[in-house]
């Protein structure tokens, strides 16, 4: 394959043209090609330049297979005594001699992470700045301004917490309930299940609302408890349960909270960017999500969006957030509208990923992202039902981005999973709890959700079932989907035409 040097040669004619792009002399570009690569720091500017044609991975990755950077140590006066480079150090140094580690490619549909997009991969991989530098305050500000685009809200309080989605959950209970609290936590699968340990773990009073993992919390159960607790102040609810790919109906859970005088926690860990989540129109009064969902970035970031009610409870309380890292109060001074001070280290690198994800979706727009998951939905769930596998969640309560089967009878779940990763390099994911063994769930977040992975998930699916022996035409369920696509694309076509 040609090098990143030549390709920029191909692509604006000559050496000459390629150092008037990057105004450069000419010498420079010609020690790129004699040399067959473009060094590192050059990678953002050659895609900006090339608009996307050659893109800053590419780049990275040639210059570090030709030039890998390698650390030299002084020699070992600076460290002078009896132990250094000897053996008594080596005696700690690992048995296996360590390679740097290089992750294989691979297709990711399962309940997350999901594939990461190579824009927001190269942001990630560009030089660290420190948390208070003006320039990354400046993003800082961009990257909350484009989370309330995300959540649909003019909360000032929307920022991402330094931590996965169990720590953006974990800062909602830690802040809004004080020992002695009646919550009313709705569970009908995993993640409801953690609220519920997080609300006895700060000392709350749970009352459970219970429904069948595979189907929405039933809004009568929960008006129910909350005229039976009339002193419950929080209902905490999954609006997408990832366990069992059910959604619940966010809006009218929120309401009756309302309508009982008590504020509602709600898990968008799942949903945010996939399928709407309107904070504002909602009257949502805490929310968090996870970056490595439907926003397809690395994980370890969580965004959460709170509502003036909930800043003025925390800033009410009496007794002293029992979590240093997570009270609110401190950490506005770093993320709140005013002042930057230090609170922790932020973990800046990620942060820039996260400023790009939330920007493709800008770019993309949030109601085309929801429509591409429920199109790229609509063609998997042809393809599924065509080799005979039953949803588990009703249709009116699926989850575009979380499609939850039921494995066929007799069949090696896990082995089936084992051969999808060894053969097709795809991941799926595996029931949880009550309902491990018995589903398969198919992810399609974010960047992951694509329909060149809709026909590769279906074509390996085929093919290991057809190959155990199970009942399945290979091709059937591939016809399904293209047969769906084609329907789409057709009634799409029609709208348009009615609409010029
Ligand atoms: C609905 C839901 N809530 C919370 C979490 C926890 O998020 P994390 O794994 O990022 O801590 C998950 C993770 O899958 C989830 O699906």
């Amino acid at each position: 394959m040609m090098d990143c040097a030549q390709r920029l040669v191909d692509i604006f004619g000559s050496q000459a043209e390629v150092a008037r792009a990057f105004q450069l002399d000419r010498a420079v570009v010609n020690n790129w090609v004699k040399s067959g690569y473009v060094p590192a720091r050059w990678a953002a500017e050659v895609e900006r330049v090339t608009g996307g044609h050659v893109t800053a991975a590419d780049v990275l990755c040639d210059a570090n297979a030709r030039k890998p950077v390698k650390v030299k140590s002084r020699s070992v006066d600076a460290f002078p005594g009896p132990a250094f480079g000897s053996d008594a150090m080596n005696k700690f140094a690992p048995a296996k001699r360590i390679q740097s580690f290089h992750p294989p490619q691979r297709t990711l549909m399962g309940p997350g992470p999901t594939e990461i997009h190579p824009r927001v991969l190269t942001t990630m991989s560009q030089p660290a700045i420190g948390y208070l530098d003006p320039v990354f305050v400046e993003m800082m500000e961009e990257l909350k301004s484009l989370l309330r685009y995300a959540y649909q809200t003019k909360n000032p309080l929307t920022f991402p917490i330094s931590g996965p989605g169990s720590v953006g959950m974990e800062y909602c209970f830690v802040n809004m309930v004080a020992p002695g609290d009646k919550v009313i936590v709705c569970q009908n699968g995993v993640f409801g299940g953690r609220m519920l340990e997080n609300v006895v773990r700060c000392g709350g009073v749970p009352v459970l609302v219970e429904d069948k993992w595979g189907e929405p919390v039933d809004p009568q159960k929960l008006e129910d408890a909350l005229k039976k607790h009339r002193d419950a102040k929080i209902v905490a609810f999954v609006h997408a349960e990832t366990s069992t790919g059910c959604q619940s109906d966010a809006k009218l859970l929120t309401q009756l909270a309302h309508q009982h005088g008590a504020l509602a926690i709600v898990d968008a860990v799942t949903s945010l960017g996939g399928t709407p989540v309107k904070v504002d129109e909602w009257e949502i009064d805490a929310i968090y999500s996870a970056s490595q969902k439907c926003l397809s970035c690395t994980p370890g970031l969580s965004p959460v969006s709170f509502s003036e009610r909930v800043v003025e409870r925390v800033q009410q309380r009496k007794d002293k957030i029992h979590s240093w890292f997570m009270d609110m109060n401190l950490l506005l001074g770093y993320w709140g509208a005013t002042t930057r001070t230090y609170h922790h280290t932020a973990p800046t690198n990620a942060l820039f990923a996260l400023h790009e994800a939330l920007l493709l979706i800008r770019e993309e727009g949030l109601e085309n992202s929801w429509a591409r998951h429920q199109r790229h939905h609509v063609a998997l769930k042809a393809g599924l039902e065509a080799m005979g596998m039953k949803f588990l969640v009703a249709e009116k309560d699926q989850l575009p981005q979380m499609n939850a089967v039921l494995c066929p009878e007799g069949v090696a779940e896990a082995e089936v999973r084992k051969t999808l990763l060894g053969e097709f390099g795809l991941e799926i994911g595996a029931g949880l709890g009550p309902l491990a063994g018995k589903i398969w769930r198919f992810g399609l977040m974010g960047y992951s959700c694509r329909p060149d992975n809709v026909m590769l998930c279906l074509s390996a699916l085929g093919s290991v079932l057809a190959d155990m022996g199970l009942p399945v035409h290979v091709g059937d369920a591939e016809a399904a989907a293209h047969g769906a696509y084609a329907q789409m694309h057709a009634r799409d076509a029609q709208r348009k035409k009615r609409a010029a």
